[in-house]
This record gives structure tokens, sequence and C-alpha cells, in this order.
């Protein structure tokens, strides 16, 4: 069963979720699409790519959000993406939040992107934005059906209509839709907002619908197909592979997580995030905390940074670079079923193997 999303036909309903910064970039991402599913490139942080050979540096970290969202990197990005999968189509990951959302998105066009995604936030502007590209496909990621239906009003105004929509429940990796008191709450389930958002589908057209969060195996696809979604989208599972761009450190911290280590925390984004307990959590408190990317708009300059205890650029940048006392290693609840990396091919075969 194959995934149409506007023109492009993934041959398997599998999304690799995007994953910042800098877990799946070209690597990752290049060997999804030419596996034949949809690898997503997340355009946050590229700064920070190939030790910021693009981006103007303060104190090892890029500065302002020219460098922190590097245009030239992201275009880099795509570029080796491209090396690996050709033609295959290719995502492009970009957090609502971000500064220069409007820029990093165009970025992501002229990069090559085919379908834009967009969470953390109503993307309510990307139809708008992307008004003069209407190949480029693009697809909201939601937690509920009420969120599907504001975005849908008004791209109907710039007359679109999402291509595809992802809806992500509570036991996903990183950003979470709803606080944290409510996550655990049946009506916040995968399912129940799956059917929600596809009850919300049904009045709009018969764009698919992808489900995120919590999903781990071949019979965890079966089961939420057979309820309606159209495809699935993984995140945990992708980081866990050799081909995540991520350094060995990155992957070594969430192999290790068992069941207990997996925590909410608050962040700067203004969402609670999941993540692995490691010496960043255990000290978490709030204390002034400089700003040097101007990385998203909520924050405002190191405000929202110095509530949580942390920046999120700087944090999810050590992760990156492996870091174990100073990262923030995101991870969906599954991550504990994890106890060995796999090559993306040897993944996506015993997702879809009959
Ligand atoms: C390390 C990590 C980083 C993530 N970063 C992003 C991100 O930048 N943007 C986004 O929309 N989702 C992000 N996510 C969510 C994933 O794209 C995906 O939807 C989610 O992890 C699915 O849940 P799963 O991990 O249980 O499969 C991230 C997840 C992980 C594990």
């Amino acid at each position: 069963m194959s995934l149409k999303i506007g023109k492009y036909i993934i041959e398997q309903p599998i999304v690799q979720g995007g994953m910042g910064v800098g877990i799946s970039w070209n690597q990752l991402a290049g060997t999804v699409s030419s596996a034949g599913c949809l690898g997503t490139i997340s355009s946050v942080g590229t700064g920070y790519y190939d030790n910021c050979k693009y981006a103007e540096l303060k104190k090892d970290r890029p500065f302002g959000s020219d460098n922190t969202h590097s245009k030239e990197a992201l275009r880099e990005i795509f570029r080796k993406a491209r090396e690996i999968c050709g033609d295959a189509p290719l995502a492009c990951n970009i957090l609502h939040v971000i500064t220069d959302y409007k820029r990093v998105v165009l970025d992501a066009v002229e990069a090559g992107a085919n379908i834009i995604v967009t969470g953390a936030g109503l993307p309510t502007d990307l139809a708008k934005i992307v008004k003069d590209f209407q190949d480029v496909a693009i697809v909201p990621i939601v937690s509920s059906g009420k969120a599907l239906k504001v975005i849908a009003r008004f791209w109907q105004r710039a007359g679109r209509l999402p291509d595809a929509v992802i809806v992500e429940g509570p036991l996903s990796g990183g950003h979470q839709g709803v606080k944290k008191e409510d996550l655990d709450k049946e009506e916040h389930s995968l399912e129940v907002i799956l059917k929600d958002v596809i009850q919300e589908r049904d009045k709009w057209g018969d764009m698919p619908v992808i489900a995120a969060g919590g999903i781990w195996s071949r019979e965890d696809i079966d089961r939420i197909m057979s309820l309606g979604a159209d495809g699935v989208q993984l995140g945990t599972r992708f980081a866990l592979t050799y081909e995540s761009d991520a350094d060995q450190g990155f992957k070594e911290v969430l192999l290790a997580a068992g069941k207990d280590d997996v925590k909410i925390i608050p962040s700067p984004v203004g969402y609670p995030a999941r993540g692995v307990e490691t010496e960043l959590i255990r000290k978490l408190q709030p204390r002034k905390t400089p700003c040097i990317s101007n990385c998203i708009v909520p924050c405002n300059h190191g405000e929202g940074a110095s509530k949580a205890g942390y920046c999120i650029a700087d944090s999810l940048g050590d992760s990156y670079r492996g870091k174990k006392d100073t990262g923030l290693f995101f991870c969906g609840a599954n991550v504990y079923k994890g106890d060995k990396l796999m090559h993306v091919k040897d993944l996506i075969n015993e997702l879809t193997e009959k």
C-alpha cells in the first residue's frame, strides 16, 4: 500500500519524522527516501551542521537566527541527501515557532523540498507562504480535529488544503501537543485523536491521515492502520539507526534508556517535551540563560530559556554532538524497547515484510 501526498507517491506508507537538531539530516532522510519511504530533513539548527562550517559562531554556537537556521547549510544537507535518494520525494520539517519561519520555508523550497511539514504551533500562514509553489505539498502536524479545522480554514482562503495531515499522540518523542497533566488522559490517546482527525478530514476531502507517536513494530502499524490511518510516522526507531546523523554518543544515550529514564520536562518552546533523564534534566531549575542563537520566537531572547532552565538550541545541539552532560536527548516513550542500532534498510524490511 502506497501513500500519496500531493503529487508525490511514496511506495510504503511510512514517514520518518523530522528530528532536530541534526538527527534527521542528509544521511538519514536520504537513505529513508531511497528505500521507498518518506525521509524528512530537519531544518532547525542547521548552523550546527558539519561543525558550523556555514555559520558565524560565538562561544562555539551559531549566532543569531540567520546562522542558527542556516540557509547555506540546509541547501548543502539537501544536496547531499539527493546524492543518496535522487529524485525520490523528500520532506522538510520546519517548526512553526522558529524565528524566521517564513524565510526558512522559502529556503527549504529553494533547496528542493517536495513536502513541507510543520508542527509546534498552528501554521495558519503556510499556504500563503508557498502560494507560488503549487508543486510543494504542505502538511500540518496536529493533535486534534479542531486544530486541523482551523488550519484548513486558513489554507482554504489561500486556495489550498493540506495535502496530508500528521496526527501526533502523547507517546511521541520531543514536544507534545497537550499539557503534561493531560498526556495520560484517554481523550488524548493516539487512538482517540486519530478518530477525531479522520472525522474532520472527511469534511474537507480525502487527504491521507498519518499517525505518529509510540509506533514501534509492524503489529503497531497494522493496528493503527486498521483504525483508519493511511500511513504512519516514526521518530525514535529511525533515530536508532546507523544512518541517523547524530553523534554515536546520542545513540548510546537512547540505547541505554530504560522505561523510567524517560521524563517530561518544560521547554522554552512552550510545550512539554519528552526526553531521556540526563545530567541536564536532573539539575533542571530556572536559571539565567543567555541567548546566542535567537532560535525560537516564544523564548523571547532567553526569557523562556531562563524560566525552563536551559536553551533549547544549545541543548539539542549538544545532544547532536553527543555531549552527555549538557545535551537534551529527545525520545519517544517506547525508547526502552531499543537494544541495538539497525540499518535503515533492515528496519524498513522489518516494518513492511508480510
Ligand atoms: C530526537 C527527536 C527529535 C525530534 N525533533 C522533532 C522536530 O524537530 N520537529 C518535529 O516536528 N518533531 C520532532 N520529533 C518528533 C518526531 O518527528 C516523531 O513525530 C515522533 O518522534 C514520533 O514518535 P516516536 O518517536 O514514538 O516514533 C522529534 C523526535 C525525536 C525522537
